[in-house]
């Protein structure tokens, strides 16, 4: 067997791999460490099978479909998962077969509706259900602490005292233990009545996953984190630096069109000298009227920079061929004691010149 542990922060994923069939499967992904996994099967010579989320993740981003996607593997989860991208929608006691490993699934609610534990021939995969020293919460959306205690107590603490335990999140620089030292030592599960254990999850009072609506967001409907439409953004357009605009500006560059898209607000406390002013929310429906010649050479700028960006970016889907967007924004411009104007446009209709 073939097994590399990846941790990401507290995130943990897995690589289970076969070494006689060369057959892999990747547990838990993260999308910000797909290019790990992908060189890790590339240095073992394995061919990627299967990817499995063990549940829908509000804390992190799932790399699942895009490392499926990118080595030709089948996304599985189970079936209550939200995730459109499963190719497999897994059941109770469904085996997946990895080579020669098979994995045996574990339906486990509790800290989310749809979470399996995933059982090998000597360990365990167990998701958010089981952590070290701890247990998944049961909080966030589809979190039941009844269905944890059932699932704890009437399925995984029955499993071999012997099985190694690898949840998707270790602390405190442990990265496994087994189901017996977790019996014996894991603080949560001295509640063993259930009604005692819902107690006690219901006071946990733990406070929100940092990007949990994003992460649920993304993870559930298939979306795209705000990083990766910056990036996307990023990719189709130039940018220029604030001291080469202040010199363009300076040499009254011809044709030169510098686009505000900050909010009015914004914009009336401080803007780059003959700057025009147009939202960022209002650039398509205006843009006909407002920028007249698609050959212009135009920079867009924002406060730091994300929003100039995705502005620019529209504007090249547009059909506008000589786009970029301003490095840093107003923010750095500030910083480099580059001139400022207040008020309104001096230029209402135009900074061509
Ligand atoms: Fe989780």
């Amino acid at each position: 067997m073939i097994f590399e542990q990846i941790a990401v922060g507290g995130c943990q994923s897995y690589l289970l791999g076969c070494a006689e069939r060369r057959a892999a499967v990747v547990i838990d992904p993260q999308a910000h460490a797909i290019d790990r996994y992908a060189s890790l099967l590339l240095r073992e010579g394995l061919r990627l099978r299967y990817v499995i989320d063990t549940h829908t993740h509000a804390d992190h981003f799932s790399g699942a479909h895009e490392l499926a996607g990118r080595m030709g593997a089948r996304v599985a989860a189970h079936r209550l998962s939200a995730t459109p991208h499963a190719d497999l929608r897994l059941e109770d006691g469904d085996q997946l077969m990895v080579g020669d490993t098979r994995l045996r699934v574990l339906h486990t609610p509790g800290h989310t509706l749809d979470s399996v534990c995933l059982l090998a021939s000597d360990r365990v995969f167990t998701g958010d259900t089981l952590l070290i020293g701890s247990t998944g919460r049961t909080d966030l959306p589809t979190g039941d602490p009844g269905a944890l205690h059932d699932s704890l107590f009437g399925v995984l603490l029955k499993l071999d005292p012997a099985l190694k335990v690898y949840p998707a999140h270790a602390y405190d620089g442990r990265s496994a233990s087994t189901i017996g030292e977790e019996i014996a030592s894991n603080p949560r599960l001295k509640h063993r009545d259930r009604a005692a254990f819902v107690d006690m999850m219901g006071r946990l009072n733990l406070s929100s996953p940092v990007h949990c609506t994003e992460a649920l967001r993304v993870n559930t409907g298939g979306g795209k984190t705000i990083d990766q439409l910056v990036l996307d953004a990023a990719a189709i357009i130039a940018f220029v630096a604030s001291d080469a605009l202040a010199a363009r500006l300076e040499a009254d560059e011809p044709g030169l069109t510098l686009l505000d898209v900050r909010e009015r607000d914004a914009f009336l406390a401080g803007h780059i000298p003959g700057a025009r002013h147009l939202p960022r929310g209002e650039l398509e429906l205006r843009v006909n009227d407002e920028l007249t010649d698609p050959t212009a050479r135009i920079v867009t700028c924002c406060e730091q920079g994300p929003a100039a960006t995705l502005a620019a970016a529209t504007l090249r889907t547009l059909g506008f061929q000589r786009v970029a967007a301003l490095d840093g924004g107003m923010k750095d411009w500030r910083g480099r004691g580059l001139p400022i104007e207040l008020g309104a446009e001096s230029f209402p209709t135009t900074v061509s010149r």
